[in-house]
């Protein structure tokens, strides 16, 4: 028994001492992980990407190219600026007073050029947040929707003014817009200084729903969204302005009596994919998660549809928070860029779409460029409340034989880091559980992903200059911090020979 004893208290001894060893050793390990946990920066744990701490930490030593796009010939004119635009923009006296926030979100007092045009007098003093107004000509003689045809001369209205005092170099382009158009008007200049405004052109979008393109035209740019006219092309249209209107009054709106008088000057259309209509219903996420690589110029019809941010309380609310990343980097404004996380080995691979200054999306599994960057459909057509077509592919947000395919969705917070030359932003988690997966998807990247409660994007601010080079989105490479509740995601432009290529 004895012996037994002994030896069982021997084992039992032996154990012990394995199972402090064990024990010690699991601190020990313990202890180094910490280590590694918090000094990381420094070190260069196999998994993490090769990124020194003073890359990510010191935004100024981001590396930013020097752009090669050739500044204009001495010859060639100054390039356009906001002052070289005049805004035209459709109200009336009785729906300002609802629509004006949008207005006064973008216009810049005393800075952009150009009035609200209303049917009358407002009834109350005018604001001095808001744009100046004036009243529009009558235009009853026009028939029963006088109201469009009223509207749509107001571009007629705006050069007739412009031209009796200020001459064609110092008003280069005409931009028309409704009273619940958010302008980028950074971005707009960006994008006619392409344009040479000597010469005749008509620059917006048609509508996304393609029901809409089929009744009204593709050729028509669709007036919430905003279009530009050029001088030029204003005065051709000022000639014949009023016979045109006679002629299209049994029109629908606006926007295509002045297409419709364009097309008898014949000057087309010139497609801008950052100019929005906006004609969709439900929530406009999916398209402004997947942005075309273009800049963002406008957006309309924001009363028609969810608040852009569900960590936003109003739709205002989540356009301001839009607004303060705009204003530090307006070039980069929900430009987008696609990485793989393998912090934790090859098959627990994250896809990361960052756009910026909006969202990031963490996909527990691998989706290729080509898929991250089709707008996820959270919306339906305008007219119809259908599920298609628009004038881009879109792919389903819930799939329910894939719950993989649906991504954690987070919303910007705010701005942390404003430099000269680089910006930091962060992000967090949807407050709404329908911006989740619902179903646990089987996927090793599932857990890993669902830990991540913030995302941080270090990114050199994008200079103007490269919208005049062929569009390439960047790249991004990220990591994980905070025991894996912090995606780092750093921004930053592809070098030669990278690609997005997806892990196997
Ligand atoms: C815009 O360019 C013109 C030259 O055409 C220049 O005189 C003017 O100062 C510029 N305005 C701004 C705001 O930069
Ligand atoms: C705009 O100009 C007006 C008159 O010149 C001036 O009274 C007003 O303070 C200016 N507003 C801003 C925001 O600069
Ligand atoms: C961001 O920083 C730049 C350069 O330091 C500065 O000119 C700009 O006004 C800042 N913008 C905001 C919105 O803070």
């Amino acid at each position: 028994m004895t012996k037994i004893t002994n030896a069982s208290s021997s084992l039992e001894m032996r154990r012990r001492c394995t199972s402090a060893t064990v024990c010690a050793l699991v601190l020990a390990t313990c202890a180094v992980l910490t280590y590694f946990a918090f000094f990381s920066d420094q070190l260069q744990l196999p998994w993490r990407p090769p990124w020194p701490r003073s890359a990510i930490y010191d935004p100024n030593l981001i590396p930013i190219p020097i752009p090669t796009a050739q500044a204009p010939a001495s010859l060639s004119p100054a390039p356009t600026n906001l002052s070289h635009i005049v805004f035209a923009l459709g109200g009336s006296a009785q729906t300002w007073d609802q629509r004006r926030a949008y207005t006064e979100l973008w216009w810049h007092l005393n800075q952009t050029r150009g009035h609200v045009w209303l049917d009358q007098e407002p009834s109350s003093p005018w604001p001095n947040a808001c744009p100046p107004y004036r009243i529009s000509r009558d235009a009853s003689r026009y028939g029963n929707r006088a109201a469009a045809s009223r509207i749509a001369n107001i571009v007629v209205e705006a050069y007739e003014l412009v031209s009796s005092s200020l001459g064609e170099d110092e008003v280069r382009w005409f931009v028309m817009g409704d009273d619940d158009t958010v302008f980028f008007q950074e971005n707009l200049v960006v994008v006619l200084q392409k344009y040479d405004h000597t010469q005749m052109y008509y620059v917006g979008m048609p509508s996304e729903s393609v029901e809409q393109d089929v009744m009204h035209s593709y050729g028509m740019a669709f007036g919430g969204g905003g279009f530009a006219i050029s001088y030029p092309a204003a005065a051709e249209l000022a000639g014949i302005m009023g016979g045109c209107l006679d002629r299209y009054a049994n029109f629908y709106g606006s926007d295509q009596r002045v297409q419709a008088c364009l097309a008898e000057l014949g000057i087309p259309l010139t497609h801008e994919p950052g100019f929005h209509q906006v004609d969709v219903r439900g929530d406009i996420y999916g398209m402004l998660a997947a942005h075309p690589v273009a800049p963002l110029v406008s957006l309309h019809h924001l009363d028609y549809v969810k608040p852009i941010s569900s960590n936003r309380h109003t739709q205002l609310e989540g356009l301001q928070s839009l607004f303060s990343a705009y204003e530090v980097d307006p070039s980069r404004i929900l430009q987008q860029a696609f990485c793989y996380d393998a912090g934790f080995g090859a098959r627990s691979v994250l896809s990361v779409s960052v756009s910026w200054g909006y969202t990031v999306q963490v996909y527990p599994q691998v989706l290729a460029p080509h898929e991250l960057e089709t707008p996820l459909q959270t919306f339906m057509t305008w007219r119809s409340s259908s599920n298609g077509p628009f004038i881009f592919n879109t792919r389903p947000l819930g799939d329910p034989n894939n719950p993989c395919m649906r991504p954690f969705i987070f919303f910007l917070d705010r701005v942390l880091q404003n430099e000269t030359e680089a910006t930091v932003t962060q992000y967090s988690r949807s407050r709404n559980a329908d911006d989740q997966p619902k179903a646990k998807c089987s996927k090793q990247g599932f857990s890993v992903a669902s830990r991540i409660n913030k995302v941080r994007v270090f990114a050199p601010k994008m200079d103007p200059l490269l919208w005049k080079q062929a569009p390439r989105r960047h790249c991004c490479m990220t990591r994980r911090t905070q025991w894996g509740r912090m995606l780092e995601v750093r921004i930053k432009y592809c070098n030669p020979g990278e690609s997005t290529t997806p892990p196997v």
